[in-house]
């Protein structure tokens, strides 16, 4: 296994991706994780990652000194490399300019990391990289090779292959660096050694033998919510304990068109899972009457949930152990958030925050995995690739879909437009094309002809987005063909539409959802 130390970079959780698509086990720590840890974990090779500040002044981050004490390989990116130079002996430079993107650099001496890596033969022998970065280092340390260089810097990556310790500036995790991967891989698997056993088949038979020590012969209960997540968890919980696991579903009424039908199909009668249901629509739209603040909302969705599991929960009686579907990128301790904050929102969206005398043992077989390894981790379990890659689904579901009041045939028409919308989106080729599509219900009421009529109807809106961290995104080009077809059959198919709009606002500054 690998570890990275996180400078803060927005990168780094891709540098850990990259090394876990080529089979070797990392985790991100923190730089100024406590160093006795780091220097126990037993790292087989040590990545600092890059980071927004600058080693220029003196009380900006460092490497803690056992980094380089417990012998093993480092490979120091962007601000890693520029930390390295600096406490090893080298300097660094701030530069007048920034240079981000697109750039060439020259292979000037070989060494075991870059070693006929090119894209470009000649002499010397070029790669083409991504750049991103102000500083850069000036004068390599005692011990060190300079191995390339670009027209901008004279070192763009140094090597002391005896220490077996390794700085380049550009980012081989970003795909514009072509021989990103490649270099990663020498890196992980021909300098540390690692092996490349990292798989989803491995995974799950590791989980399994986890899971099973864990919880014995105990009871455990999980909240399905129909995301992919908690269906991964269920699938993988199953195999592992079989009918010691009970699944609770609630259907708030706010969920996707079918979705609890189709829950239900999937996870109890294709995979066997035991399911219980809950019906729970009326006491949702009950709760919800009359509520039209939207953060009043979201908090009686949330404890209605809690409160409908713990019913259930309490029926089971032997249950000793709740099972969650929280994710890496929730746990991650990255540099600038030390608290795991992202814990607590997940188990809030999730599990609405379970009450204290439930006195549950929590498994989280998913602790460890990004987004991706999960979504491989369900095929491999025999989900549904439809249902493992599928778009997220907000927790409070159309509750935060539905501006203002919520109603049952507010619900249900926004489900059924909702629906028409992600099929004709499947049909044209473009769901896998943006990360984030759905329908909202505005209640407006706009003026429509119908027959010789006038009459005042619903306004439906569409959102498409694309989007890598859901931070950011840009909204969806869609075809105009498209968003026609969609817009005349919502019209046709649903009574009381009579306008479709369509969502051309950015995140920032508008959100995804409407809410
Ligand atoms: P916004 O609207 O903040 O959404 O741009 C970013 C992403 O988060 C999802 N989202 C939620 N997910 N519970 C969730 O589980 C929530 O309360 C919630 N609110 C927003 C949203 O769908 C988008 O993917």
């Amino acid at each position: 296994k690998l570890l990275i130390l996180d400078f803060g970079a927005q990168y780094t959780q891709l540098i850990a991706r990259r090394i876990r698509e080529i089979g070797v086990y990392c985790e991100i720590w923190a730089w100024d994780h406590d160093p006795a840890e780091i220097a126990a974990f037993g790292a087989r090779g040590i990545i600092l990652s890059g980071g927004p500040e600058t080693t220029t002044v003196a009380d900006s981050p460092r490497a803690p000194q056992e980094v380089f004490d417990v012998g093993v390989p480092i490979l120091g990116i962007c601000y890693g490399m520029q930390t390295m130079a600096v406490q090893l002996g080298g300097a660094t430079e701030a530069a007048d300019q920034r240079e981000f993107g697109a750039a060439e650099v020259s292979l000037v001496a070989p060494d075991r990391l870059l070693d006929g890596l090119k894209d470009h033969a000649g002499s010397p022998p070029r790669l083409d990289v991504w750049m991103s970065h102000g500083d850069h280092v000036s004068r390599a340390p005692a011990g060190f090779v300079v191995t390339a260089k670009t027209d901008r810097i004279p070192i763009a990556a140094f090597a002391d292959d005896a220490r077996r310790w390794y700085g380049v500036q550009f980012h081989p995790e970003v795909t514009h660096t072509r021989q990103g991967e490649a270099l990663l891989r020498r890196f992980a698997v021909d300098i540390c050694g690692c092996a490349t056993r990292w798989n989803a088949e491995e995974i799950i038979e590791d989980q399994i033998a986890r899971i099973r020590a864990q919880v014995g012969s105990d009871e455990v209960i999980l909240g399905l919510s129909g995301g992919v997540d908690s269906s991964v968890v269920a699938a993988l919980l199953h195999r592992a304990i079989g009918g010691q696991l009970t699944c609770v579903f609630v259907d708030t009424g706010l969920l996707r068109w079918r979705e609890g039908d189709q829950v239900m199909q999937t996870m109890a009668q294709h995979m066997g899972v035991k399911v219980i249901r809950v019906n729970a629509a009326a006491r949702y739209f009950k709760a919800l009457e009359g509520v039209s603040d939207p953060e009043a909302k979201r908090k009686i969705i949330g404890n209605l949930f809690v409160e409908i599991f713990d019913e259930e929960a309490g029926k089971l009686g032997n249950a000793r152990w709740l099972a969650q579907g929280t994710i890496y990128p929730d746990v991650i301790e990255s540099a600038g958030s030390r608290t795991g904050k992202a814990h607590v929102i997940k188990s809030h969206h999730n599990v609405g925050g379970l009450p204290e005398h439930m006195k549950l043992g929590l498994v989280e077989p998913l602790r460890e995995l990004f987004k991706d390894e999960v979504r491989r981790l369900g095929v491999a379990l025999g989900l549904p690739r439809e249902m493992v890659y599928r778009h997220p689904f907000p927790g409070p579901g159309l509750g935060v879909r539905i501006l203002g009041e919520v109603k049952p045939e507010y619900a249900d028409l926004l489900a059924r437009a909702d629906a028409i919308f992600i099929e004709e989106l499947r049909v044209a080729g473009w769901y896998d094309r943006t990360s984030q599509a759905f329908a909202v219900f505005l209640p407006v009421k706009s003026v429509g002809v119908v027959g010789d009529a006038r009459a005042y109807e619903w306004v439906i809106a569409l959102r498409a987005v694309e989007t890598i961290d859901f931070m950011t995104a840009h909204w969806a080009h869609l075809p105009y063909d498209l968003l026609g077809k969609v817009s005349n059959r919502i019209i046709n198919e649903l009574r009381n539409v009579s306008r479709v709009v369509y969502d051309i606002s950015g995140k920032p500054p508008a959100t995804i959802e409407w809410e």
